[in-house]
């Protein structure tokens, strides 16, 4: 909500898997009235495979997903090369893609993917288009960011 009331020419879309977060952040929004501002409740990868032909992602930020710390559950991660795949599908040249995570192990692996992918060049994470800690980054002792441009 910050950054839609910080760029008001950008349509905005916030999503989240779990509908009560939808659903708190529609209530929010429904006191800030931004008409550039949307919240989908939709699995990651599902929403980038819904966008139309055409629309274009410029900015894709992944905040704290989930880190699924047990080897068995890794596989749930959102952060895989076949995400990368379908965000550099709806992104633009140039399109920046913004991941950050309070845990180190899962940073290594999405940093990792994110080295790996043609699609993506990491780009310097001092550059960070905005700053406004999300309800995780609040309560994190310290966290890692990464940034990618698409190529
Ligand atoms: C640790 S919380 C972080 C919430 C928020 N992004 C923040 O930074 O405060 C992780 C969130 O990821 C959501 N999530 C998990 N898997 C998802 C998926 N496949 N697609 C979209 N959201 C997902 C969960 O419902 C949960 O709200």
């Amino acid at each position: 909500m910050a950054y839609a009331a910080a760029h008001p020419k950008e349509h905005c879309i916030g999503i989240d898997i779990a509908s009560d977060r939808i659903a708190r952040a529609v209530r929010k929004h429904e006191r800030a009235r931004l008409p550039n501002l949307h919240f989908v409740r939709a699995d990651a990868e599902d929403f980038l495979a819904a966008i139309p032909k055409g629309a274009r992602l410029t900015a894709i930020f992944i905040l704290f997903p989930d880190p699924w710390p047990k080897r068995r559950h890794h596989k749930k991660r959102v952060m895989t090369h076949e995400f990368l795949g379908a965000a550099a599908a709806a992104a633009g040249q140039g399109a920046g893609l913004y991941f950050r995570t309070d845990h180190e192990p899962y940073f290594r692996e999405a940093a990792t993917a994110i080295r790996a992918h043609a699609d993506w060049k990491e780009s310097d994470p001092a550059q960070w288009p905005f700053e406004e800690p999300s309800v995780f980054q609040k309560r994190a002792e310290r966290y890692f960011s990464i940034a990618a441009t698409r190529r």
